[in-house]
């Protein structure tokens, strides 16, 4: 169990040489099980995971893993923790192989055959992928497929996806929703999912709303879903541009202001 008390997060304003507060006082706590993060574009979504992964140290607050003060542990602490972040933009590692980081990710020497079996499930064809090396070369959803390997691969009790969907193709799109489902089932302890998706929303125990900073909601899927539907436009993504640009203002658009 997850618990974040009294979080704040405040940056240098470049601009106005003043503070910025990009995490306004957080108190959230997330039970077991599948919790989908959403809000508007610059709500505050991938900040809140970097605290909870300790990339970043919130300006004042507490985390609480498992009963356990994380608040000022680093990023490999709280990783043999057990917390797990994939993230929204990943990262590539020159000189090392697919098959180094499944194996680094996995905590043992694993076979080939395990390695590739975790590529097969994030739909690569494993022979194709194994050997190449994590560099430019990889598009940005092959990086993001691996990246979501090495997450399956670790099986911790806490992952954190940052917006797992980008740079997914549609047709793959559902493949990997049964992937996260069955993550959801095998696993056990926590899987938090950033999310524009309703198909990803869908399948969430509960869903917290972040905007500018602020938890806007928080409840099971059936409490919060329909009013994220009801106000939002119509669109398979929620506060997709598309609608804005269009003149119709989203939900998330509403729950900016
Ligand atoms: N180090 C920083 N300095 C200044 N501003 C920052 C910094 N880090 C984040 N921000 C700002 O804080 C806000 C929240 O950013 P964050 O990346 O958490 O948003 P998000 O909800 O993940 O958005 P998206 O849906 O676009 O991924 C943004 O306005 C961003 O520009
Ligand atoms: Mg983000």
């Amino acid at each position: 169990m997850l618990e974040l008390k009294n979080i704040s997060y405040l940056v240098e304003d470049e601009g106005l040489g003043d503070k910025k507060e990009i995490i306004k006082n957080v108190n959230l706590t997330i039970e077991d099980g599948f919790v989908a993060i959403t809000g508007p574009n610059g709500g505050g979504k991938s900040t809140l995971a970097k605290l909870i992964a300790g990339i970043i140290s919130p300006t004042s607050g507490q985390i609480l893993f498992n009963g356990e003060d994380i608040t000022n542990l680093s990023i490999t602490e709280r990783s043999k923790k057990g917390i797990t972040f994939a993230f929204q933009q990943p990262v590539r590692f020159k000189g090392l192989t697919v098959k180094d980081l499944i194996t680094i990710a996995s905590g043992k020497n694993i076979t080939i055959n395990e390695a590739c079996g975790y590529l097969s499930e994030v739909g690569l064809c494993a022979k194709e992928y194994i050997d190449r090396e994590v560099n430019a070369s990889l598009s940005g959803g092959e990086l993001k497929r691996i990246e979501i390997a090495m997450a399956i691969a670790r099986k911790t009790p806490l992952t954190i996806f940052d917006e797992p969907e980008a740079g997914i193709d549609l047709w793959s799109f559902q493949n990997l929703i049964h992937v996260f489902e069955n993550i959801h089932e095998h696993a056990g302890g926590s899987i938090i999912i950033i999310s524009h998706q309703e198909r990803i929303l869908n399948i969430a125990d509960r869903i917290v709303v972040i905007a500018d900073g602020e938890i806007r909601e928080h409840g099971t899927r059936d409490e919060v879903l329909p009013k994220l539907l009801s106000q939002a436009a119509p669109s398979p993504a929620l506060g997709d541009e598309s609608d804005t640009a269009l003149g119709c203002p989203t939900l998330l658009d509403k729950i900016k202001k």
